[in-house]
């Protein structure tokens, strides 16, 4: 088998440790790796190291041309199937979402055209400094692809979110992006849309209806139905939650609006997730000016807006179709009664006045309903993960030989 080519980049953090280990572990399997290090790097971990580890000569330098007859630095991004920045500091960070080429990690990932890992470690509040997040929103909308960094106890004492991921991590990340077996990528070829967030209702143009839906957990489902494999469209609502990495966002308002947005893709889709808490109702009027206050009370008339699950279910030529229902009580009987009268698939039963669900939670609480008494309970689980048990189980019911 052809060795995976990949460039290690080191910068300047004290886990530069781990990517001691990360080299290790990618050459004892079968990738050819090269070094490139920032000089800051060098402080805390000398060339010779990784030189020994990767059997590679390393660069550090983009005036050292080792080969004659090339450019180190176009050559290396030329060679490279892949690049990881390991770990990348808020100062690598800041300059490649500025385009800034000072050295020779910076100048070799600004000619690259291969996709670019990148791994963070820094201190909790750089992490969550708004310059810092700012240019790690900008390389997303880049296409470049960020390997999280763990919670947990940092170098300065911090403890918190900024920890570089595990070396195994990083590498089982890698591994994924070059040789998805089956079994990881079950969604692979298919094509999925979901629906997350609330609907906005205008009323004026200073007012307007709306629902406590935060889109997280249709949000997780479209990060779900990505890593499974599946060419991801996700229709959102407004809400304040960054775009999955890889994932086509469209962004909507109204429940006519995501109707729209839904329908003109219902044809080519394969699977269906409708997470987004839709308004039933709309003002039946939207005033072009403010609503100037009168004596008295006021009621604003509402009309029906069109129920787009319904519709999908009226409509649908094999695709599958999972809705959702937010209930407060009698939540089984009620998702069975959406099950049929939507003509669905699959219904994601949801009590939203479970503390451990629901609105605004990080974790939820479900049933999973399907045809023919198909039940399934799952217990409090973090909204990604329960998107992904959830996801496994409709594509093993459903696509599985
Ligand atoms: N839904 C939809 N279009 C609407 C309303 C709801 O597509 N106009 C979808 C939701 O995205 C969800 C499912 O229908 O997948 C159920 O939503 P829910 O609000 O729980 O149920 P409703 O059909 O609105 O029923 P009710 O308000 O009576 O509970």
């Amino acid at each position: 088998m052809e060795k995976k080519k990949i460039v290690v980049a080191v910068t300047g953090g004290i886990a530069v440790y781990k990517a001691v280990t990360l080299v290790s572990r990618l050459v004892q399997d079968q990738y050819d790796v090269r070094v490139i290090m920032t000089p800051s790097a060098t402080k805390f971990v000398t060339p010779l190291t990784f030189q020994v580890m990767s059997k590679n000569d390393v660069y550090t330098d983009t005036f050292d041309e080792k080969v004659s007859s090339e450019i180190a630095h176009i050559a290396l991004s030329d060679w490279a199937d892949a690049f990881v920045i390991v770990p990348a500091t808020a100062n690598v960070i800041g300059k490649l979402a500025n385009g800034i080429a000072d050295e020779m990690v910076t100048t070799t990932l600004l000619a690259t055209q291969a996709p670019v890992f990148i791994a963070p470690a820094m201190n909790v509040d750089m992490y969550a400094n708004r310059a810092v997040v700012r240019n790690m929103e900008r390389l997303r909308e880049d296409g470049y692809r960020f390997i999280e960094p763990d919670d947990g106890y940092l170098a300065c004492g911090y403890v918190g979110k900024g920890r570089l991921a595990e070396p195994e991590h990083i590498k089982e990340v890698l591994d994924a992006h070059f040789e998805p077996s089956d079994a990881d990528v079950p969604l692979r070829g298919k094509r999925v849309v979901v629906t997350a967030g609330p609907t906005l209702e205008r009323i004026d143009p200073v007012r307007y209806v709306s629902n406590f839906s935060s889109g997280k957990m249709g949000f997780a489902m479209a990060t779900a139905a990505r890593d499974l494999g599946a060419d991801v469209t996700l229709i959102a609502g407004p809400v304040s939650l960054e775009t999955p990495d890889g994932v086509t966002r469209i962004d909507v308002e109204s429940a006519a609006d995501m109707f729209e947005a839904v329908i003109s893709r219902f044809d080519e889709a394969d699977l269906v997730v409708k997470s987004a808490a839709v308004a039933d109702y709309r003002p039946a009027v939207v005033a072009d000016q403010k609503m100037k206050k009168q004596e008295g009370d006021a009621s604003i008339p509402l009309e029906r807006t069109t129920d787009i699950l319904k519709t999908l279910g009226e409509r649908k030529k094999g695709q599958l179709l999972v809705g959702f229902a937010a209930e407060t009580n009698d939540a089984i009987a009620y998702g069975r009664g959406k099950l049929e009268k939507k003509n669905a698939d699959y219904i994601i039963v949801n009590d939203v006045t479970n503390p451990e669900g629901g609105f605004g939670s990080d974790t939820n609480v479900v049933t999973l309903l399907g045809k023919e008494g198909f039940e399934h309970d799952y217990p409090a689980t973090e909204k990604e993960q329960l998107a992904r048990l959830i996801l496994r189980e409709i594509v093993a019911r459903e696509w599985s030989m």
